[in-house]
């Protein structure tokens, strides 16, 4: 070996050395129900209280999957579907409606072994949007499905099928009249994890924005922008204005940025919220894992509905905590 390489090699170790990350962690999962306004909500306990405890959930059903050994795939599936039986939430019961009057919904799971991923968009009837996109990976050759196709494909699979009402309720209703008064596009809910196996899953599932006309399909279920995952680099599930992530291919890009210019999870999800995104248009934020189970939730707006848990490797306990405006709530 030549003095240039000893010396080239020698630098490799000590960056190496100096970039080392912080513990590997056992597992981690994230977990968002969308961001926006969320004025005079952290005032309002009682219902502020409901979404810390609905986060809660949601984080406790995915730690149960995976501190057993369960695939990613199991607890992302299981957390989403949770979280579409929720009204809080613009997912599922709860979604937000469509400018006719419908609900109309989209939903995508990525997994970053193999980088096989499943979308559904514009689904009418399918109960769990989420299972449906689940069930694209495993029991289709593509990749997204969309309309009364992606319905009679979920029929097909044994879904659960519902009447496009089901997806009203009277809370959803006076969820959505707040929301005109505001921005009109919270509440898609999302849930990336790192399991004990070292695999990467991303999922998320929305109602898409208030008002939305001619079959609009918005960032969800567009694999790279509003949802991706990657064992080499990170998973990524986004929420907000879903034409400024698919402008921006979000989740892909915090994907390259980590992969291609090394830089960490949290300096990646950054610079792409609060310097590539115009925060009064592209309003939003994402949750982020990496393969060593770090985390970024980063938002430009008011506040994000969120939450995460994770264990290092060796400990017996987890920490965890789940945040509605900049605070977070261990
Ligand atoms: N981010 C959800 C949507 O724009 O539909």
């Amino acid at each position: 070996m030549n003095r240039n390489k000893i010396i080239a090699a020698l630098l490799l170790l000590a960056g190496a050395y100096l970039v080392s990350p912080a513990q590997e962690r056992d597992y981690a999962i994230v977990v968002h129900g969308g961001a926006g306004t969320i004025a005079g909500l952290e005032a309002d306990t009682a219902r502020a209280a409901a979404f810390h405890a609905a986060l809660d959930s949601a984080l406790m059903i995915g730690n149960d999957i995976l501190s057993a050994g369960g695939e990613g795939e199991k607890a992302v599936v299981a957390v989403i579907s949770y979280l579409e039986d929720n009204p809080l939430f613009n997912a599922g019961k709860g979604a937000t409606v469509a400018a006719e009057g419908t609900f109309e919904l989209d939903a995508a799971i990525m997994l970053g072994r193999d980088l096989s991923a499943g979308a559904v968009a514009g689904v009418k009837t399918v109960k769990h949007p989420i299972r449906a996109a689940y069930a694209v990976i495993t029991s289709s050759p593509h990749v997204m499905l969309s309309g009364a196709g992606a319905e009679r494909f979920a029929a097909g699979q044994g879904l659960e099928i519902v009447d496009n009402m089901y997806f009203a309720t009277p809370r959803t209703m006076r969820w959505v009249e707040e929301f005109k008064a505001e921005s009109g596009k919270n509440g898609t809910v999302g849930c990336v994890v790192r399991d004990r196996q070292g695999n990467l899953v991303a999922g998320t599932s929305t109602g898409g924005m208030l008002k939305k006309k001619w079959g609009r399909i918005g960032d969800t279920p567009v694999i790279g922008a509003g949802t991706y995952a990657d064992n080499h680099s990170c998973a990524v599930s986004c929420t907000g204005h879903g034409e400024y992530f698919i402008r921006h291919a979000v989740a892909y890009n915090l994907c390259a940025r980590y992969r291609h210019l090394r830089e960490t999870v949290e300096e990646a999800a950054d610079y792409i919220i609060h310097h590539e995104l115009n925060a009064r248009e592209g309003n939003g934020g994402l949750i982020a894992v990496d393969k060593d189970g770090h985390i970024a939730m980063p938002f430009n707006s008011d506040g994000m509905f969120r939450g995460f848990l994770y264990r290092e490797k060796g400990a017996r306990t987890v920490v965890k905590a789940t945040g509605i405006g900049k605070e977070m709530i261990p």
